[in-house]
C-alpha cells in the first residue's frame, strides 16, 4: 500500500511519535510510508515527502510535528475537499492517516467521503476534546506541563504571600483546567458558562478564609479554562481591590500560560499512546477499514475491538457526534467530568 501520514490543527505533544509508528510498522509490513506536509495545506500541494525509517528515527522524544501543520482555510470548502480528493488521486495514495483534533477529523471524515482512499483518524489535540477516546495524544503531556508551571508559580507565590490565576489552553474543553487544576492542588478551578459576579464573590470568600489568621494560607492557586469568557485580568483586578480590605499585604496576578502548554517533550504515556494507536491505524488500513477513527480506551460496546486491547476502532461519524454533544455538555462524558469535578469542588478550598 501507499499510505500517507499527516498532521493537522494544533500541534500535540507525541505526534511524532505516531508518525514515527506509522513510518516503522509500515516499511516492516512492506508499505511505502508518505509524509504529507504542513497538514491538508499540504495535500492540496501534493507536499509529500518519502518517509525511510532513519527520516524518524528517535523522533519519539520531540515535541512539534516533523511534518509541519496548519489549520487550513481552502481545505473545509466543498472545493476543497474535491481538489484534495483529486490530490489523493495524483498521489496514488491507498490509505491516509490523518492525526489531529476535532477540525482535522471533521476534515477526516468529509476527505472519506466517496472513498478516494482509505482514511484512519488519530486524535492528536490537547484539549481532549473528541468523543469517544478517554485520552488524545497530547493530553497527559500538557497537563504535566501546566502542573510543573503552576508548581513553579506555587513557589514564587509563597513567597510573596500571593494569589494567582493561571489561565490554561483548552479552548471551549475544560479538560486540562480541571485535570491540572486538582493535581496543582488549586484552590479553585474555573470552568464552564460562569456569571462574572457570582465568581468574583465566591473567589473573594476562597481569598479571604485562606488568607485569614485564623487559615494562614500563604499562596491561592487559581486555576481557570480558557473557555470562560470572563477574562482574566477583570477577575484578578476586581479581586486585587476587595484584598486591599480583605488581606491587606496580599497580592494577586495573573499567568496565561499560552502555547507553553503545547510544547516539550512528551511524557512516556503519550509516546505510549500514540505508538500505539498508529499501529492500530495501520492494520487498520491493511484490513479495508474507511472512515474510522482509532480510540484510546473507548468505553465498552463502542466502536469495534483490535489486537490491542486499550485500541479501538469506531466510525469518524460516532466520534463526530459524540464530540459535539461533549462540547454542548450533553453527553455522559461531560457529565461525568463535571460530576466529578463537582463532588471534588468543595475540598479544593478548604
Ligand atoms: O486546539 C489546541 C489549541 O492549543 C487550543 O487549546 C487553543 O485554544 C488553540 O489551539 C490555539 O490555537 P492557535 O495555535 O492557532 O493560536
Amino acid at each position: 500500500m501507499r499510505i500517507g501520514v499527516l498532521t493537522s490543527g494544533g500541534d500535540a505533544p507525541g505526534m511524532n511519535a505516531a508518525i514515527r509508528a506509522v513510518v516503522k510498522a509500515g516499511i516492516a509490513r512492506g508499505h511505502t510510508v508518505l509524509g504529507v506536509r504542513n497538514g491538508y495545506e499540504g495535500l492540496l500541494a501534493s507536499d509529500t515527502v518519502e518517509l525511510g525509517l532513519t527520516d524518524v528515527d528517535g523522533i519519539s522524544r520531540f515535541g512539534g510535528t516533523l511534518l509541519g501543520s496548519a489549520r487550513s482555510k481552502r481545505f473545509p470548502t466543498p472545493e476543497g475537499q474535491a481538489e484534495a480528493r483529486a490530490r489523493v488521486a495524483e498521489i496514488g495514495l491507498d490509505g491516509l492517516v490523518v492525526i489531529g483534533g476535532n477540525g482535522s477529523l471533521t476534515g477526516a471524515h468529509a476527505l472519506a467521503d466517496g472513498r478516494p482512499c482509505q482514511v484512519v483518524g488519530l486524535p492528536g489535540s490537547i484539549d481532549n476534546d473528541i468523543g469517544h477516546t478517554h485520552l488524545c495524544i497530547g493530553v497527559d503531556t500538557a497537563v504535566n506541563t501546566i502542573v510543573e508551571a503552576c508548581d513553579r508559580i506555587s513557589d514564587t507565590a509563597r513567597a510573596h504571600r500571593r494569589a494567582f490565576v493561571v489561565e490554561v489552553m483548552g479552548r471551549a474543553s475544560p479538560y486540562l483546567a480541571m485535570r491540572a487544576g486538582i493535581a496543582a492542588d488549586a484552590d479553585a478551578i474555573l470552568y464552564g458558562e460562569l456569571d462574572e459576579d457570582s465568581t468574583v464573590a465566591s473567589l473573594r470568600e476562597v481569598l479571604k478564609r485562606s488568607f485569614s489568621d485564623a487559615r494562614g494560607k500563604k499562596r491561592v492557586l487559581i486555576v481557570k479554562a480558557e473557555g470562560v469568557t470572563v477574562p482574566t485580568a477583570r477577575i484578578v483586578e476586581r479581586l486585587a481591590k476587595f484584598l486591599e480590605t480583605d488581606a491587606p499585604g496580599v497580592g494577586i496576578r495573573e499567568t496565561i500560560l499560552g502555547h507553553v502548554v503545547r510544547g516539550g517533550a512528551p511524557s512516556a504515556l503519550d509516546r505510549l499512546i500514540a505508538q500505539r494507536l498508529a499501529l492500530g491505524a495501520v492494520s487498520a488500513l491493511e484490513s479495508g477499514q474507511h472512515d474510522i477513527m482509532m480510540a484510546w480506551e473507548a468505553e465498552d460496546g463502542v466502536g469495534t475491538s483490535t489486537r490491542d486491547p486499550s485500541v479501538r476502532a469506531v466510525s469518524l461519524e460516532d466520534v463526530l457526534s459524540e464530540t459535539s454533544r461533549m462540547l454542548g455538555g450533553t453527553s455522559a462524558t461531560s457529565s461525568g467530568r463535571a460530576g466529578l469535578m463537582a463532588a471534588y469542588s468543595s475540598l479544593l478550598a478548604l
